[in-house]
């Protein structure tokens, strides 16, 4: 009898124990690694297995009988996507997943400023948390290297270090919103053409120094919870299953605890995959954004083989548990955080936020006999021109296509801002419609655009003139690279028109890349416009008139012609490789690292734009006291807004070496501020260069390396408008 009692005792404290023991994971007062082992302790193989592979096109498992839920991901870097079908590509067609779209990432690049970065992530994130998604596929921070890559637009421009200061915020407000942010594409992903399959060769010192510090700053400093990696090999290896850049760079040297997705389709075999440090397996079987249709799930190289494998003792329990460990963690730091806000989507705060991003990344690159600003009431009669200005420009470009609750067109901005009583419109050119991974031309008739504008352009006051690039395949658009840098659909010829007919003409350009301007000297203003998202409109009319006083500044230089350009000035190997290979031979000297080391002048520079006032630099001086390797040099000055209209101004620091052991690039951006500035106000800066940031790549040590001696510290307003110089003096340690 009281061995009976006893059993019952025992078998009751089991139960509770194990009931303890399996709650653990749903208490959220537990550290995340105490709930992290325990719901793994309690999972079959079966179950650790199911959450390293999709289910559907965007999710994965959770684990069910637990109740942790499945990750959901969506893109994309400017705009939450809407919902597709379970196992396609197409739109769910629900009615209650239309987005606002922000500004795409080269415009956020342009505004130099991080809080913008902050902003964008934070509304972003809430939108993204509002449709219940685990995982935002991006930013996406790959290097700038040629203008014809579709995806640049995508993307925060050529300098690693702009690209690094503007992507911790960004990630930061994603994950404040409980989503995790996804930086993409991990790494070298700086073409599209072959880029399922090309292999990128390039030095050590390019790897470090150009194309991972965005990635590193990403995961070390903005603690990114997820990392996607690229569709292209990289020394032999596809960057999905790296051993290299995952196990090695990202895992073991950079701690990342997070998780690796691959990119849709990047998944190329299982060994790879268990080995070298993918988690989370999406898209394979399936060819970019072309192809519809049912894959079994369980034949994805993580899903059956993997657990196979495992089973037969091929591949290690360790791993699979490592795996399991990274999307558990992931989940409890999302949709399992008892401090997950709940987000809001589509809201009032959402579009001022596109508009503000917008007004502060709008590039004024030319503006002769101060054209611009044109306020309210200046003109009777305003022509309009080209299709950029109604062309919905949030849809196409590939996987950051977005279905929008609504989008202010130039037209529609204009109209609003000038009367629309004032503005006459005519469409000028035509593209053809949008269509995914095919090029179509438009059957309208060219030259009778073309001479309907210019009608309308003779008897205008001032024309606006809105083209550029659009999001169809071969423009800015995922899958495909560029064919040149011209303006495509006829636009040069049409804007040669123009200008003979009216020499008040604003060309404004929408696009994520540099394109050429025969035209230029003709011109007397121009504005690099991007892709401004819902609030185009508005934001572009807010320069146009100056109730916004322009400040982006370009996140990339305009070459004169294409061969200007590092990537483009060898042969087809090192751009766009022949479709084996592509090596970078250009090394680390990209963007305007190139031009100005090879003293080759640019259309425009990097890190240049416009204001309507003007800004003085004084001298630079420096507080010399801590100049050891791991010491910080202050910079400072004054800044005077001397105009007549607050404003802003982005001061740039730059460092050049001119005695090195290696190769250095001419300037290199270190470090850059912001400031808002009253007309007439003028106050003292001071920017805080780390010694640290001066370092090398030492290819023979594979470690980061300070020389010592002399560096020349260069103030600019651009890369080429250096307004003053401080020499200074590394002491070794
Ligand atoms: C793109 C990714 C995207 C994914 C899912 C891929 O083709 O490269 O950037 O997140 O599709 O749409």
């Amino acid at each position: 009898m009281k061995s009976i009692i006893l059993l019952i005792v025992l078998g009751t404290s089991i139960i509770v124990s194990g009931q303890q023991k399996s709650q653990i994971y749903f208490d959220v007062t537990k550290p995340i690694e105490e709930r992290v082992e325990n719901a793994l302790s309690l999972m079959t193989t079966e179950e650790k297995v199911a959450l390293c592979h999709a289910q559907s096109k965007f999710s994965s498992k959770g684990v069910p009988r637990l109740g942790i839920p499945d990750v959901w991901s969506s893109d994309g870097s400017h705009g939450v996507s809407d919902e597709k079908l379970w196992d396609e590509w197409s739109s769910a067609q629900w009615t209650n997943d239309s987005c606002t779209a922000f500004p795409a990432l080269t415009c956020l690049a342009a505004t130099f400023n991080p809080e913008m970065s902050l902003l964008f992530g934070k509304s972003i994130g809430e939108e993204a948390r509002y449709r219940e998604k685990t995982i935002l596929l991006g930013p996406g921070v790959n290097i700038y290297r040629s203008p014809l890559n579709g995806r640049n637009f995508e993307y925060m421009g050529e300098d690693p270090y702009l690209a690094s200061r503007m992507v911790v915020p960004y990630v930061q407000g994603v994950q404040s919103c409980g989503v995790a942010a996804c930086v993409k594409h991990f790494a070298l992903n700086n073409q599209e053409i072959s880029r399922g399959e090309i292999n990128v060769s390039l030095s050590d010192r390019a790897l470090h120094e150009i194309y991972l510090p965005a990635f590193k700053a990403a995961i070390q400093e903005g603690k990114a919870w997820s990392i996607m990696g690229a569709y292209n090999k990289f020394r032999g290896e596809h960057c999905c299953q790296s051993d290299l850049l995952l196990n090695k760079i990202l895992k073991q040297d950079w701690k990342f605890d997070g998780v690796v997705v691959s990119d849709w389709g990047g998944v190329h075999n299982t060994d790879e995959a268990v080995n070298n440090g993918l988690d989370i397996e999406m898209g394979t079987y399936t060819n970019g954004l072309t192809t519809q249709g049912h894959f079994p799930f369980s034949s994805y190289y993580l899903a059956n083989p993997f657990l196979k494998g495992i089973k037969e003792g091929k591949y290690d329990m360790a791993k699979l548990d490592d795996k399991a460990r990274r999307i558990l963690r992931l989940i409890f730091r999302t949709t399992m955080s008892a401090n997950r806000p709940f987000g809001r989507f589509v809201s009032p705060e959402h579009s001022k936020a596109a508009r503000k991003i917008a007004q502060e990344g709008i590039v004024l690159l030319k503006n002769e006999n101060n054209l611009l600003p044109i306020p309210v009431g200046k003109y009777k009669k305003i022509a309009v021109i080209g299709e950029n200005a109604t062309r919905s420009l949030v849809v196409g470009g590939g996987s950051t296509s977005l279905k929008v609750a609504y989008e202010i067109s130039p037209l529609q901005g204009l109209k609003d801002k000038y009367g629309k009583e004032h503005i006459v419109y005519s469409m000028g050119y035509a593209s053809g419609p949008s269509l995914y991974g095919r090029e179509e031309p438009s059957r309208l008739n060219a030259d009778s655009l073309l001479n309907a504008a210019v009608e309308i352009a003779k008897t205008a006051d001032v024309v606006f003139f809105v083209g550029g690039l659009n999001k169809n395949y071969f423009q800015d658009c995922e899958s495909g690279d560029r064919k040149s840098l011209s303006l495509p659909f006829g636009e040069d010829k049409l804007i040669e028109s123009i200008q003979k007919v009216n020499k008040n003409i604003v060309v404004i350009l929408t696009s994520g890349n540099a394109v050429s301007m025969p035209w230029l000297q003709k011109i007397p203003s121009v504005v690099q416009a991007w892709y401004l998202g819902s609030e185009a409109g508005y934001a572009l009319a807010d320069i146009i008139s100056g109730d916004v006083n322009p400040s982006g500044k370009l996140p990339f230089s305009i070459p004169k012609k294409l061969s200007d350009i590092g990537a483009h000035a060898f042969d087809k190997l090192c751009y766009p490789g022949d479709s084996v290979n592509v090596q970078y031979k250009e090394d680390i000297l990209v963007g305007y690292r190139w031009l100005d080391t090879k003293k080759i002048e640019p259309l425009f520079p990097f890190g240049y734009g416009l204001s309507y006032t003007t800004f003085a630099y004084s001298k630079p001086s420096v507080d010399m006291s801590d100049l050891k390797p791991d010491g910080t040099v202050k910079v400072s000055f004054l800044l005077t807004n001397n105009g007549k209209v607050d404003g802003a101004e982005t001061a740039q620091l730059y460092v050049s070496k001119s005695k090195s052991a290696v190769l250095r690039a001419a300037k290199e951006l270190k470090a850059f501020k912001k400031v808002f500035l009253k007309a007439g106000e003028c106050k003292t800066q001071t920017i805080e260069l780390p010694i640290s940031s001066l370092a090398f790549y030492n290819e023979r040590k594979q470690v980061w390396e300070v020389e010592s001696g002399s560096y020349l510290l260069l103030l600019g307003s651009s890369s080429r408008d250096i307004k003053g110089k401080v020499d200074v003096k590394v002491l070794s340690n």
